[in-house]
């Protein structure tokens, strides 16, 4: 699966600098075309002699020796390679690459990169848990940077445990050759439109009070993530959620019901749309201009009038997309209600599931739904919310062909 691929690998200065030797063993095995880029700290765990000797090519670390520059250039270098792993990478090394820093030949070469870069921790535990570190890895993953680990482990340091492990070579080399698998694997969604809306609506009050619905945006940003993989031009239309924006996607931020509502509708036309935004069905009549102060014994009264249902009007529109998808968030008698909201809300589908105290949803990696349309009902396994986004996904690109 790896021949002939070109993979340029960065090591960074860490301990586990020596467990790389093994992966481009691994990857050479494999029929790949290995290429080093040694960082300056990186050259203090391994020798250029030992990478090269293993490579089979010549070893890179200078940004101003000539003769490298001469030979091939940062910049060829960064572009001439269908992947750029880098590993071990360290708390600096990531914290150079989230800001972009170019202060030597492997960081120049990574932010002149136009191939995917695949990124593998390695550091101590309390590095990787300290939120400066935690910040940038989000960010990388932001910028489309993916990650193999850390795995989780004893430490370098002695009496220590916890996440910052560099992975197992062979669980490394096992993501390259997943990445390799997913980016060759057929676009069905080329050429399609397709809208996602995500995350929770907020209603105001007051400038300080608003009501709202759970919701950590998590389903719904994996199913834009996903239609993007699938080659699908997204426009993911989200409440206030607070985790990054997947990669490859326009995202529209909105906050209320009402903004949300415009923003579908001037998003159109597409091709599918897949509702699972946990959308506030009410809003409070009028938000007071002003904070409503507390007068003792006297809580003010809330009144609501109902918000469009986006959904049902998208469903039942003029506009419709060809594949509609609703989301049905139940505690009680998911399946009656669920096949009650396909028909008034005029979707294809409904993903129906149990956000009752004991579903263990909101907020949480798995999901366990239920899958309603006008032919019957699947129940689908306990899955990861990507792994939902995946099939639900094929699901809608299978229905468009
Ligand atoms: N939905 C929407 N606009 C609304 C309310 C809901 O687009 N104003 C969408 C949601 O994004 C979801 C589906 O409708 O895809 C079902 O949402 P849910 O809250 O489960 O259903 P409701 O219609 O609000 O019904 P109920 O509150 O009675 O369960």
């Amino acid at each position: 699966m790896l021949a002939g691929k070109r993979i340029l690998i960065v090591i960074g200065g860490g301990i586990a600098a020596y467990k790389v030797l093994e992966v481009i063993r691994r990857l050479k095995e494999r029929g790949a075309q290995v290429r080093v880029i040694l960082t300056h700290s990186g050259k203090e765990f391994v020798t250029p002699m030992t990478v090269g000797a293993l490579s089979g090519e010549k070893v890179f670390s200078d940004l101003f020796d000539p003769t490298e520059e001469q030979d091939i250039g940062h910049i060829v270098l960064s572009r001439d390679t269908d992947l750029i792993l880098v590993a071990p990478a360290t708390a600096n090394l990531i914290a150079r690459m989230a800001n972009g820093i170019a202060d030597e030949l492997a960081t120049a070469s990574l932010l002149a990169a136009a191939a995917p870069i695949i990124v593998c921790p390695a550091m101590n535990q309390r590095m990787w848990a300290h939120p400066a570190t935690q910040r940038n890895a989000a960010q990388l993953a932001a910028d489309g940077v993916r990650f193999i680990g850390p795995a989780e482990g004893r430490m370098a340091e002695r009496n220590e445990t916890g996440v910052g492990r560099l992975s197992e070579p062979m669980e490394i080399v096992a993501g390259v050759e997943a990445f390799f698998a997913q980016a060759e694997q057929p676009k069905p969604l080329v050429g399609r439109h397709v809208l996602v809306t995500s995350g929770p609506t907020i209603e105001p009050i007051d400038p300080v009070r608003f009501i709202t619905n759970r919701s950590s945006g998590k389903q719904g940003h994996a199913v834009a993530a996903a239609a993007a993989r699938a080659g699908a031009r997204v426009t993911l239309i989200s409440g206030p959620v607070s985790i990054p924006d997947p990669s490859g996607v326009d995202v529209v931020r909105v906050e209320t019901a009402q903004q949300m509502f415009e923003a579908v509708f001037s998003a159109l036309p597409a091709d599918a749309a897949i509702m699972a935004a946990a959308v506030s069905d009410w809003r409070p009549t009028s938000v007071a201009h002003e904070k409503i102060k507390k007068t003792a014994g006297d809580p003010p009264p809330l009144l609501f009038v109902e918000n469009p249902d986006i959904l049902a009007t998208l469903g039942h529109g003029a506009q419709r997309p060809k594949i509609v998808v609703g989301f049905a968030a139940e505690t009680t008698s998911i399946e009656a209600n669920a096949a009650r909201k396909l028909a008034t809300k005029g979707a294809d589908y409904i993903v129906a599931n149990d956000v009752s105290a004991t579903g263990g949803v909101f907020g949480s990696d798995v999901n366990r739904v239920r899958i309603l349309s006008k032919s019957g009902m699947d129940v689908w396994p306990t899955l990861s919310k990507e792994e939902v986004a995946e099939r639900l996904i094929a699901l809608v690109a299978d229905r468009l062909r």
